[in-house]
C-alpha cells in the first residue's frame, strides 16, 4: 500500500509530483522485496556463494542447495520452464561432473546432486543445454 495518506492526489500538504514518486518508490521496494522473497522460498538457506564451473564457464552459486536449484540461480528464467521433474525420474538434468577432489568425471543428476566448491559440469543434458544457453554463450 502506498504510505502516502489518502489519496496523493488530494494530498493538499505536497505537490502531486512527490507524492506520487514516493507512490513509485514504495512499489517499487515492495515488487523488489516479494522477488527476493520468492526466490528466498526457492533455494534452501545459504550463507555464502561457491565456484563452480559448467562447459568452461565461471559461476557463483549458493551453497548447499541442489546443482538443478543452482542452474535455476544462473537462469531463473528459464529453468522453471524446463521439462524437469525435480525427483529423479526423468533423467533431464542428467550432467557428467567432476568434484574439486575427483580425478575423473562421472555422470549425476543434478536435482539429487548438491553443490559443491570447484566442481567442473563438462556434459549437459539437451534439456539443460536449451535452458542455459543465453547464460553459456555461443
Ligand atoms: S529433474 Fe527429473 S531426474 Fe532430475
Amino acid at each position: 500500500m502506498c504510505p502516502v495518506p489518502g489519496s496523493w492526489a488530494l494530498d493538499t500538504t505536497q505537490p502531486a509530483t512527490v507524492a506520487a514518486a514516493r507512490c513509485v518508490a514504495y512499489f517499487t521496494i515492495e515488487v523488489g522485496a516479494r522477488e527476493s522473497e520468492i526466490m528466498s522460498e526457492v533455494f534452501r538457506p545459504f550463507e555464502r556463494l561457491v565456484e563452480i564451473s559448467v562447459l568452461g564457464r565461471t559461476f557463483l552459486v549458493p551453497e548447499k542447495n541442489s546443482v538443478l536449484r543452482c542452474f535455476q540461480f544462473i537462469s531463473p528464467d528459464t529453468i522453471p520452464y524446463g521439462r524437469f521433474c525435480w525427483n529423479q525420474e526423468c533423467q533431464y538434468c542428467r550432467v557428467d561432473c567432476q568434484l574439486a577432489d575427483d580425478t575423473q568425471a562421472r555422470p549425476i543428476l543434478s536435482c539429487k546432486f548438491m553443490v559443491s566448491e570447484g566442481m567442473n559440469i563438462s556434459q549437459l543434458a539437451p534439456e539443460l543445454v536449451g535452458c542455459l544457453r543465453s547464460k553459456l554463450g555461443p
